[in-house]
């Protein structure tokens, strides 16, 4: 297997083949899931519930990305490497989202990635100056107290529109990639068609889209309490943790998961 580029996800997208990613932590799952023929793995902030404990990912620091990236950069071979910009490390101006992904940068993250629409601007500096961005639209978690908690967003007309507007608007300025977090599958499809060359990126957002991705934990049925609905317990199957993160590129890649019916909004 080659090496995961940029202009391979481009065309993995548009031969229509499923991207596959998961978050990851450490050099070791990091490793299994390589070796299970994940694409992309993602450190995301997230590891500030998975990892530390915490009921969010705002407390998360720059210096603690940088070490889980410098993690499983370790571990990865194959896989395209991302890592979330933690909230409070972008905001205020284009300049400091360029010194945060300079540290994720040299830390071994290929791509960077930031929540919210408002964020062309910074994705544009950026991009210009040779950082890879992938966007955050939908849900998102670092701004959830203000959505009003962990809902699905877009779901009328005006917000479906805004969202809309907002994935061209990122796209135009130059982002690569497009996580789209909680939203309908059917507005997450409109966004996919209306940026063809924008690799876009669910998670309980429906299967129209060029690729999924899940928390590890979640997905190997670990995460104590209950899970969102548009994850699947890969693990419950039995067979260990490679086995499962086997089945889950299988699924993204098939297109078994996510189900219309189970997974979907
Ligand atoms: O932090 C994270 O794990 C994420 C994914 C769920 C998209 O941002
Ligand atoms: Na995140």
């Amino acid at each position: 297997r080659k090496p995961v580029s940029l202009l391979g996800l481009r065309a993995m997208l548009a031969a229509g083949e499923k991207i596959a990613m998961l978050t990851a932590y450490d050099a070791t799952f990091a490793r299994a899931a390589d070796d299970a023929g994940a694409d992309c793995l993602l450190v995301g902030d997230s590891l500030g519930m998975v990892v530390q404990g915490g009921s969010s990912t705002v407390p998360v620091t720059l210096d603690e990305v940088a070490y889980h990236v410098r993690c499983v950069a370790r571990g990865r071979r194959h896989a395209w490497l991302l890592a979330d910009l933690p909230f409070g490390t972008y905001e205020e101006s284009p300049e400091q989202a360029l010194r945060s992904s300079a540290v994720l940068a040299r830390a071994g993250a290929q791509m960077v990635k930031l929540e919210g629409g408002w964020t062309a601007e910074t994705v544009h500096f950026l991009v210009e100056r040779g950082i890879v961005v992938c966007a955050h639209l939908g849900l998102t978690p670092q701004s959830a107290s203000a959505l009003g908690g962990y809902r699905v967003q877009g779901r009328d007309e005006a917000a479906a529109d805004r969202l809309v507007r907002e994935a061209r608007a990122l796209a135009d300025a130059g982002a690569a990639m497009l996580v789209l977090e909680l939203v309908p599958a059917a507005l997450a499809r409109r966004v996919q068609q209306e940026n063809p060359a924008l690799v876009v990126i669910g998670i309980g957002a429906g299967g129209d889209v060029a690729g999924q991705v899940l928390v590890l934990h979640d997905m190997l049925g670990v995460t104590a309490g209950p899970l969102p609905r548009f994850v699947r317990d890969f693990g419950r199957e039995g067979g260990g943790v490679h086995q499962a993160l086997q089945r889950y590129v299988a699924a993204v890649k098939d297109r078994s998961f996510p189900e219309a019916t189970q997974h979907t909004y």
